[in-house]
């Protein structure tokens, strides 16, 4: 035990005496909200624009706000509400918003349960039907006489699960409202989602489209080296690996989520390696880190056919076999099934697998 201290006490000294790197490491942190969102002033301006009526009693429209992911839109649409709730209260107006993530909240019966919670109405966890937790959103909703903007984040996630009836009920919630009104805001990062839904909830929804294009490069630079300038003690980033970050997070698809976890990851990897700057290496060593994480994530994921499908075309390719058919990458899979004891799919089944 004595050891164990002695040990974890030159661990902790040594961490304590030699970190250079990081000032704020929280910075970096995806949910943290910067007071400046560089290359995202037309979308802060037209969403604005677009919840203003609000503070002068009026509902405002609903929007609906699309872009791959990391491309700000969660960060711009909290940093437009929470100015927008300051703005309300120094004018007294009766507005609050409502953030829910719909992916975190998985299910509609637990996305209306949210929004229960924010109007001070309480919920059981289970036991109500969908139905009835609406109702008393509903309800509850129209006595506090409130204009209220509901963001609904990772709608999509929701959506392909569920379908769309809980975007139906928002979308005619006002036709039963007397005294309150809602908004909403729907966000996505798939642009096909379009299709999942219905055409009359389609067109409620999305009264104001606004559209988040990916970060170039020099635009991922800028957005890195404001939060660096924060995260970072002065000269503990080197330019060299800033603008290779902004290159390779910009190269993936303009992800600035991407670009800052590169940055944090670098961070580490200097600071393990008790260095007082971080450099492109450093960078290269983070990529490797989280590719590796992102592909073992995602095989883990995998169901056992699937697993064995990549397995089958792992095989094959270590064998040379350049540019495998289906018909072959099923032979290899059939067998590994074999070996295995599981019943093989059929081939059909197996070639959807791909897709
Ligand atoms: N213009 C910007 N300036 C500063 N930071 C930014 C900017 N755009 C995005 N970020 C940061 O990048 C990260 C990802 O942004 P955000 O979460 O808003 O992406 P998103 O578009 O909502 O992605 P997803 O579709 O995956 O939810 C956050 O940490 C955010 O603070
Ligand atoms: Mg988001």
């Amino acid at each position: 035990m004595n050891n164990h201290t002695n040990l974890l006490d030159e661990v902790f000294e040594k961490f304590v005496s030699t970190a250079r790197i990081f000032r704020d490491r929280e910075v970096l942190r995806h949910d943290y909200l910067p007071e400046k969102l560089p290359h995202r002033e037309a979308q802060i301006k037209t969403l604005g624009e677009t919840v203003a009526p609000v503070l002068k009693g009026a509902r405002c429209s609903n929007v609906f706000i699309y872009g791959k992911t990391g491309t700000g839109k969660t960060a711009v649409t909290k940093y437009v509400l929470q100015h927008l709730e300051v703005k309300a209260k120094e004018l007294g107006a009766p507005v609050k918003f409502c953030y829910v993530n719909c992916r975190l909240a998985g299910t509609e019966y637990r996305v209306f349960s949210v929004l229960c919670r924010n109007i001070g109405i309480s919920v059981p966890f289970t036991g109500l039907s969908v139905g009835e937790v609406f109702n008393r959103f509903k309800n509850g909703l129209d006595v506090s006489k409130k204009l209220l903007i509901i963001v609904l984040d990772e709608i999509d996630a929701l959506i392909k699960a569920r379908g769309d009836t809980l975007l139906y009920e928002l979308t005619r919630i006002n036709e039963t409202l007397r005294n309150s009104k809602v908004s909403l805001i729907g966000i996505s990062n798939d642009l096909r989602l379009k299709e999942f839904l219905d055409p009359r909830v389609l067109s409620s929804l999305s009264e104001e489209e606004i559209v988040f294009r990916p970060y170039d490069a020099s635009e991922l630079k800028n957005i890195l080296s404001e939060r660096a300038k924060l995260a970072f003690q002065e000269g503990a980033l080197s330019d060299g690996a800033l603008s290779l970050c902004s290159a390779l997070a910009a190269a993936e698809h303009g992800d600035a989520r991407r670009a800052l976890d590169l940055l944090r990851v670098a961070g580490e990897v200097a600071e393990r390696k008790g260095a007082s700057v971080v450099v492109e290496e450093d960078i290269r060593e983070a990529e490797k880190h989280i590719e590796h994480n992102r592909v073992t994530e995602a095989l883990q994921n995998l169901t056992l056919h699937s697993k064995l499908v990549v397995l089958s075309v792992f095989h094959l390719n270590k064998a040379k076999v350049h540019k495998a058919v289906t018909g072959e990458i099923y032979e290899v899979y059939s067998e590994l099934c074999g070996e295995l004891g599981v019943t093989p799919l059929t081939q059909r089944r197996v070639s959807t697998l791909f897709k």
